[in-house]
């Protein structure tokens, strides 16, 4: 298993991020998301590619620097942060940990268990964000972002733009909040619980963010720069675990099969992959494949796995 950033030294490491960019850079595959009018407003050819070590070395190719939402790359964070305020048990009483096979915002419950299959399909996500603690809706988005900001290391902030626009146009993520209340599995006002995976989704990050995120997971739960803890290392293991699983969503196996490492993807066109113990990786590019992952992602994730020999499985 290749080491970065520790035997492998720090220009070898950019090299090789350099080349695998290089490789993917030409690569206009794919199209933008353009069911929430905001991130139809990107531009399409923006792609950076970071990686973070777990002992704080940062290396990127491209701008790392850009602002996009963080989309779905919010769930497992968001499902971390209800496994911390309710345990395990009862986060699993609410969301399974199978790999659905279906497409993201498939509007779907287990038939046997009547749960969500996992939580990193909307209606997982949905439920997680319904379990996070607050007096109200402000001090609950407040508990996210402020996670969020300790993942990244910095504070992060709310981009209102793409909010506002997912609220607008979110029926469908609002059906499967009903759906959720009416098998009580969203125990409160789903319209609330919708409001907040609406926002955590909207979370502005940049790639190298995003970076730090994996790296914070691939480091037990500690950010490898500040050193503060983001999230209990035995719930680190069960995040982890559902990315590799239910991450890439009905891309999954081809995922574990090429990649082999726990990642998620968000229709911002963000990746990010660890590599538990040793990396964080994180790509932007918008441009999406028919599962809603982006294909400079993925194919830079597959280039650099195969390169440093990362598989995980
Ligand atoms: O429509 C939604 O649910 C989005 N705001 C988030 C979806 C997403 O990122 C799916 N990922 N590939």
């Amino acid at each position: 298993m290749g080491r970065i950033g520790d035997t492998e030294p720090g220009n070898v490491a950019e090299r090789i991020i350099r080349e695998v960019y290089t490789l993917c850079r030409e690569n206009r595959a794919g199209e933008l998301a353009d069911y929430i009018p905001e991130l139809a407003a990107v531009e399409p050819d923006e792609f950076s590619l970071c990686v973070a070590t777990s002992d704080g070395h940062v290396y990127r190719a491209g701008n790392a620097d850009t602002v996009f939402t963080i989309q779905s790359i919010s769930k497992p964070l968001t499902y971390g942060l209800a496994l911390a305020d309710h345990g395990v048990e009862a986060v699993a009483r609410k969301i399974d940990v199978e790999p659905s096979g279906e497409p993201f915002n498939e509007i779907s419950l287990d038939p046997l268990t009547e749960r969500p299959r996992n939580p990193m399909i909307n209606a997982g996500a949905i439920t997680s964000a319904s379990l996070i603690r607050g007096a109200d809706q402000a001090e609950r988005f407040e508990r996210l972002r402020r996670c969020y900001s300790t993942y990244a290391g910095r504070e992060l902030t709310l981009n209102e733009d793409v909010y506002a626009s997912e609220a607008r146009t979110g029926h469908r993520n609002r059906a499967i909040g009903h759906m959720l209340r009416s098998f009580d599995i969203v125990e409160g006002d789903p319209d609330l619980a919708v409001d907040l995976y609406f926002r955590q989704c909207s979370i502005n990050v940049t790639s190298r963010d995003l970076a730090l995120m994996a790296a914070t997971l691939a480091n037990n739960g500690v950010n490898p720069l500040t050193r503060q803890r983001a999230l209990a290392p035995e719930l680190v293991e069960r995040v982890l675990s559902v990315m590799t699983s239910c991450g890439m969503y009905d891309g999954a196996g081809d995922w574990i099969a090429e990649v082999g490492l726990p990642a998620k993807s968000g229709v911002g066109g963000g990746v990010l992959a660890v590599l538990p113990g040793q990396i964080g990786i994180a790509v932007h590019s918008p441009r999406l494949d028919s599962h809603g992952n982006s294909v400079r992602g993925v194919q830079a994730c597959r280039e650099l796995s195969r390169t440093l020999e990362l598989h995980f499985m």
